[in-house]
């Protein structure tokens, strides 16, 4: 039996260009590790992106490299010391270069029990664990606040505009299709929703929301982050928690602008950045209290219905991610 994986095996504009489906062998467990059979695994293209062309500053990648963040799988083997895990057991597990494979050894301390290895815990975590951090940490949400959410119905977005809804907060979701806006409405999260392909962002912005928006909350970046800056409230706060239009071109784009201070200065405003890895002690709370709201049915975890199967199919599932076609998070199933 041998293991399948997908690696990065030079840096390379495209996922064709930098990476390969390889075999090895099914890895070895230590006595405090848990052989886990990884049964679906979560796409996060946007991130893997920057990792194969070799921006990510805090991954050293050394070829072949083994990619892919999140997997939920079975538990099939435990070391010697393994106390609370047994075999069969769903685990749910989270680190930079472990879940684009079919196999993974893992210590037993970070594989997290969960009650079935389904596409929504592994929703859940990380992705909702991203949310519930980037709103506690960098929102600083407070009920009635007026959040703007961009890539509202992606797999971060979906989560966000719902735990915003459970606060109190009037609460705007920006996407980019008639599916998406199909789904927000059935999130029954969002006081308004804006399909960016059919009204102006910053149109909208200007005349419904100019100085009220207390939380812009954005993946995409450029026209978005602009539009977003312009209206926000006194104290307002621009969380960016991704540039998928800026890594979409590989550089930056370069404006001649005022610095950014000119727009935030008078209203005390503050423009701030997430990063879901420097929170990790918050973690355990985090998925905690997800996987209670989950079980209890206060919150939807919307799965994109595109099936993909296989260590092959993360190469065409990234891509689908990638062309902003998917709504709901990305998942293969292995
Ligand atoms: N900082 C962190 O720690 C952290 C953690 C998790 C996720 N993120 C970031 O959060 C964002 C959302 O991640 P996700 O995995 O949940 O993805 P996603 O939102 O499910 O998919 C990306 C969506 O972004 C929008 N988009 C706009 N311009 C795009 C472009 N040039 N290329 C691709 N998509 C574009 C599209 O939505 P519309 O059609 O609706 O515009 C697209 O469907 C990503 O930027 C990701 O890197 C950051």
């Amino acid at each position: 039996m041998k293991n399948k994986q997908l690696a990065i095996h030079q840096f390379g504009d495209t996922i064709d260009v930098a990476t390969q489906v390889i075999e090895s062998e099914i890895p070895k467990i230590g006595t405090d590790e848990v052989l886990v059979r990884n049964q679906y695994v979560g796409i996060n293209a946007l991130y893997d992106r920057e990792l194969y062309r070799g921006n990510v500053p805090y991954i050293n990648v050394v070829f072949p490299y083994v990619y892919g963040v999140e997997a939920v799988g079975e538990v099939i083997a435990t070391g010697k010391n393994v106390s609370d895990l047994k075999i069969g057991d769903a685990v749910s597990t989270v680190k930079v270069g472990t879940a684009y494979q079919e196999y993974q050894s893992i210590p037993e301390k970070d594989a997290i029990s969960i009650p079935e290895a389904t596409p929504e815990y592994l929703t859940l975590n990380p992705t909702g664990v991203s949310a519930y951090l980037a709103l506690k940490n960098v929102a600083e949400l407070k009920p009635e606040d007026t959040i703007v959410v961009s890539a509202a119905a992606g797999g971060l977005g979906h989560i966000i505009v719902q735990l915003a809804k459970q606060k109190g907060c009037h609460v705007v979701g920006i996407c980019g299709n008639e599916e998406k806006v199909a789904l927000l409405n059935a999130l029954n999260s969002c006081d308004r929703i804006i399909n960016h392909r059919e009204e102006d962002i910053d149109t909208v912005l200007s005349s419904e929301f100019n100085g009220k928006v207390n939380v812009g909350f954005d993946s995409v970046g450029r026209h978005m982050f602009d539009a977003f800056l312009k209206n926000l409230a006194p104290l307002g706060r621009l969380v960016v928690s991704g540039l998928a239009t800026e890594i979409n071109e590989g550089e930056f784009e370069k404006i001649n602008a005022p610095r950014v201070y000119e727009s935030i200065y008078w209203k005390g405003a503050s423009v701030r950045c997430f990063m879901n890895h420097l929170y990790k002690d918050q973690h355990p709370e985090a998925r905690n209290f997800l996987f209670d709201q989950y079980q209890k049915g206060n919150l939807q975890v919307k799965v994109d219905p595109m099936k993909f199967k296989g260590i092959e199919a993360i190469v065409d599932a990234s891509k689908y991610l990638l062309a902003g076609r998917s709504c709901g998070k990305v998942v293969v199933a292995l």
